[in-house]
């Protein structure tokens, strides 16, 4: 079937199985992002924005999604460019696998839209449902109070980019053996 909806600021039509999730049919589709944990609802690796809304796609029937606006972290920044909630997790250290992040940060973007100014029990609760497997979430807290700050306008954003140092190489490490390849 087909599903009309506008993604990351653009009109498109997607093929969809009619027992596809929004998670699968955006995969299928080529954003690979947003990452597959546990597939169950349960760990927001899958977190993508859907009419201003963060939502664990992994549940989310593709076919609810026909006519609605999807933000997904392809819609941020760049490598060279990065979006000030990226580079105030990569600032912060709020990183190690990495496989969490694009769904932490969409539920970052999510709250701050919302609540521009939120304290550490209003952060602590939006990221409630996002888990971490590496981090202990006080870096990943750190980075979204810094967020806030940036979005803002009241903090740079990171002078060098966000970039890996030289000779190194965050792939091909299994720190997430049950997930999809990034
Ligand atoms: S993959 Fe969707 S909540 Fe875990
Ligand atoms: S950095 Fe969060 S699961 Fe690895």
């Amino acid at each position: 079937m087909k599903i009309d909806l506008t993604l990351n600021g653009e009109a498109v039509t997607l093929q969809a199985a009619r027992s596809d999730s929004l998670l699968d049919l955006l995969r299928q589709s080529g954003y690979t992002g947003a990452k597959r944990g546990c597939n169950t609802g349960d760990c927001g690796f899958c977190t993508v924005i859907v009419d201003g809304e963060p939502i664990k796609s992994c549940i989310e029937p593709a076919i609810r999604i026909d006519g609605s606006d999807v933000e997904t972290i392809e819609s941020l920044g760049t490598q060279d460019d990065l979006h000030p909630i990226q580079a105030a997790f990569v600032d912060n250290a709020a990183l190690q696998c990495g496989f969490c992040i694009p769904g932490m940060i969409m539920r970052t973007k999510g709250l701050l839209e919302t609540n521009p100014d939120p304290d550490e029990a209003e952060i602590r609760d939006a990221l409630s449902g996002n888990l971490c497997r590496c981090t202990g979430y006080e870096k990943i807290l750190d980075a979204v109070a810094d967020a806030a700050d940036r979005v803002a306008g009241e903090t740079d954003v990171a002078a060098d980019g966000g970039r890996i140092p030289n000779g190194q190489s965050c792939t091909g490490c299994d720190c997430y053996p049950g997930g999809e390849d990034q």
